[in-house]
């Protein structure tokens, strides 16, 4: 019998193990019901369920899936025979998650900073999530780049909130993600966006030793270093790979029991590339670098999908298809071939061994200091 860990350190290790990531799937009711409108899908209960059951219940998926962030929604929702989501994960081996922010609003009146909500009354909520079968949560801070922006106020509000979640969470036995996303949005160079999320990742790491979170309980969940949307000129794949470990090499502790990046919008296959790129750099890494993609592990299913229950097969097929791509960036080990392979077996997962640890430099991080043991 396989024993698990089920410590805190231990979910978090499970989480981020190798040639695993996180499938987020836990937009909010307007955001998915906003999706579902540009594919004509109707905004219903029923459907978002239907939408739901179809990834969670894709063949093959635990292969290359660790765990599911949820919505409050669909924590509480079933499969069509009515088994409920969190047993069906259970039973394949993936870990429920759940987002516990409320979402954003703006930092002060007028501002178009946005502060992240949801601390008051979270401790009876983890408590809830808990019970309802939840191992792990999210929190995501949104960082905004533009003229003057983002000021002091927004970096260190947001800060502190997600460093009080994560106590929180820790307190209440959910591992806690910490997303700080620095949005694409805008026309900042590459390096801007170093910057920022340099300070931003500053900021967060001394507000969780402030509240005594676990690291060796957490993930972080940032965004990849990337010129904005709108830049005069886009960094290559390459370049984003190296300012993205560099900044994290300057912020993170190794004591952090790992790294699971999110898409932000970048297109999938990009977003694989990017992951892969950051695994096959020959510098150290002191945690694993993953996925916790939303949009770039969902698209190519939601799109095909589009409502009808005579493409769930297919649109399932395209949801593994892309996990699986990103689980061997996980380690290094994409190829652009595996875009068209049929391959979606969980054994194949086994070809996808990181480069021998040798390879590398000396870890610039080797101590293990945790703020807080759990
Ligand atoms: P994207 O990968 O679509 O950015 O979503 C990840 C996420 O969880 C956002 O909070």
């Amino acid at each position: 019998m396989i024993e698990h860990d089920t410590t805190l350190a231990g979910i978090a290790r499970s989480l981020v193990a190798s040639g695993k990531g996180i499938l987020a799937v836990d937009e909010s009711t307007a955001t998915c019901n906003k999706r579902f409108a540009k594919l004509g899908i109707a905004q219903t209960e029923e459907m978002r369920r239907s939408y739901r059951d179809l990834l969670l219940s894709a063949p093959g998926l635990a292969g290359f899936i660790s765990g599911a962030i949820l919505y409050d929604e669909t924590l509480r929702q079933s499969t069509a025979d009515g088994t409920p989501f969190v047993s069906v994960m259970e039973s394949a081996g993936m870990l429920p998650g759940i987002k516990v922010d409320t979402g954003t609003v703006p930092l002060t009146g007028g501002s178009s900073e946005k502060i992240t909500e949801g601390l008051d009354g979270l401790p009876a909520r983890v408590a809830e999530y808990r019970r309802l079968g939840a191992r792990f949560a999210k929190w995501r801070a949104v960082v905004t780049l533009g003229d003057g922006l983002p000021t002091q106020q927004c970096l260190e509000a947001n800060a502190h909130a997600l460093a009080r979640y994560a106590r929180l969470c820790q307190d209440g036995g959910l591992v806690p993600i910490v997303e700080p996303e620095v949005l694409m949005d805008g026309a900042h160079l590459l390096a801007e966006c170093e910057r920022v999320t340099e300070e931003t990742l500053q900021r967060v790491f001394a507000a969780l030793r402030l509240y005594g979170v676990a690291l060796d309980a957490m993930i972080l969940k940032p965004s990849m270093v990337i010129a904005g949307t709108d830049a005069a000129a886009q960094a290559d794949g390459d370049e984003v790979a190296r300012a993205t470990v560099a900044c994290l090499r300057r912020t993170v502790p190794a004591a952090v029991a790992g790294i699971a990046f999110l898409s932000g919008g970048q297109g999938d296959v990009r977003a694989t590339e990017h992951l892969d790129a950051m695994n096959r750099l020959p510098v150290a890494k002191p945690w694993p670098l993953t996925f916790s993609y939303g949009r770039a592990l969902q698209e190519p299913a939601l799109e095909h999908w589009c409502g009808a229950t005579d493409h769930v097969a297919e649109a399932q097929r395209r949801l593994v298809q892309r996990a699986r791509c990103n689980a061997a960036a996980a380690c290094g080990a994409y190829t652009p071939a595996m875009e068209t392979e049929a391959v979606i077996d969980a054994t194949y997962r086994d070809a996808f061994e990181p480069p021998a640890e040798a390879a590398f430099e000396t870890p610039l991080f080797n101590e293990r200091s945790l703020f807080r043991a759990v």
